[in-house]
C-alpha cells in the first residue's frame, strides 16, 4: 500500500496551491488502489513551539549528551511528529509563497521533523546526507507578484522552491515533481493559468 502525505501550507479555504495539490490526489486516487492518505492541515494541528528545552535536546542528540528530563519528555513529542512524516512514502505539498518564502507554519514543521538520527545525519568530512529512502514528492506553489519568468528581484526572489528543494533533497528526497501556479494575481489571464495548473497536476499523477 502506497502511503501519502498531504501537507497543506495554506490556511485559507479558498487555496489555491491546495486546489493544484487536490487536482493531483484526485487523479492519483483514480489511478492508485489501496492509497492511503494522512492529511496534514498545519493551521489546524496543534504544533508544539521549537522552544529552549527542545533546540536543547536537538544539540544533546547532534553532540552525543545525555538530555534532561524535561528535555526528553519534549523530544519524544518531537519525535512522534517526525515518525508520523517519514511514515509516507509520497510526500504532496501545497504551499503558497509568503514574503519571499514558505509560510512560517510550514517552516515551523520543518524544523519539528528535520532531526538528525531521523532524516539526516552529518559527516565531519562530507557534510550532510539524507536519511530518507525511496520517497517521492510533489510541490504545488503559488505566489502572487512572483513568477519564474518575472524579472527578480523586482518582483520578488524565490527563496520558496529553492529552500523546499534543497531541504528535501538535505532529507534525501531527490525525486521532486514541481507544479507552479505563479504568478497568481497579476497574471490578466489567471483563470486560464489556474485551470492549466490543475490539468497539469492531474496529468502528472495520470
Ligand atoms: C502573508 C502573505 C504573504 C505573501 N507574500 C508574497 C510574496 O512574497 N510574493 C508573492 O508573489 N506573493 C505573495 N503573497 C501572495 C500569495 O502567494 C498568493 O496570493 C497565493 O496565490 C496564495 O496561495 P493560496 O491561494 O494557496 O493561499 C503573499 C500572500 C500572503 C497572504
Amino acid at each position: 500500500m502506497t502511503k501519502l502525505l498531504y501537507v497543506k501550507a495554506s490556511p485559507r479555504p479558498e487555496s489555491r496551491s491546495v486546489a493544484v495539490a487536490d487536482a493531483y490526489l484526485a487523479a492519483l486516487k483514480a489511478r492508485v488502489s489501496g492509497l492511503s492518505i494522512d492529511v496534514l492541515a498545519l493551521w489546524d494541528e496543534d504544533l508544539p513551539d521549537f522552544d529552549g528545552d527542545r533546540a536543547n535536546a536537538k544539540l544533546a542528540v547532534i553532540t552525543g549528551q545525555e538530555q534532561s528530563a524535561i528535555q526528553k519528555t519534549k523530544w519524544d513529542g518531537i519525535i512522534a511528529i517526525v515518525e508520523r512524516f517519514k511514515a509516507a512514502d509520497v510526500y504532496l505539498f501545497a504551499v503558497p509563497m509568503w514574503n519571499g518564502g514558505v509560510p512560517y507554519r510550514l517552516k515551523q514543521y520543518i524544523d519539528i521533523i528535520h532531526q538528525p538520527g531521523h532524516l539526516w545525519g552529518l559527516d565531519p568530512a562530507t557534510g550532510y546526507f539524507g536519511l530518507l529512502k525511496n520517497k517521492k514528492a510533489v510541490l504545488a506553489y503559488t505566489s502572487g507578484a512572483f513568477g519564474p519568468d518575472a524579472p527578480s528581484p523586482a518582483f520578488g526572489t524565490d527563496h520558496h522552491s529553492t529552500y523546499l528543494r534543497s531541504w528535501l533533497n538535505e532529507a534525501g528526497v531527490t525525486d521532486v515533481t514541481e507544479i507552479r501556479y505563479q504568478p497568481t494575481l497579476l497574471d490578466p489571464d489567471s483563470e486560464a493559468a489556474f485551470a492549466r495548473a490543475k490539468t497539469q497536476a492531474a496529468a502528472l499523477a495520470a
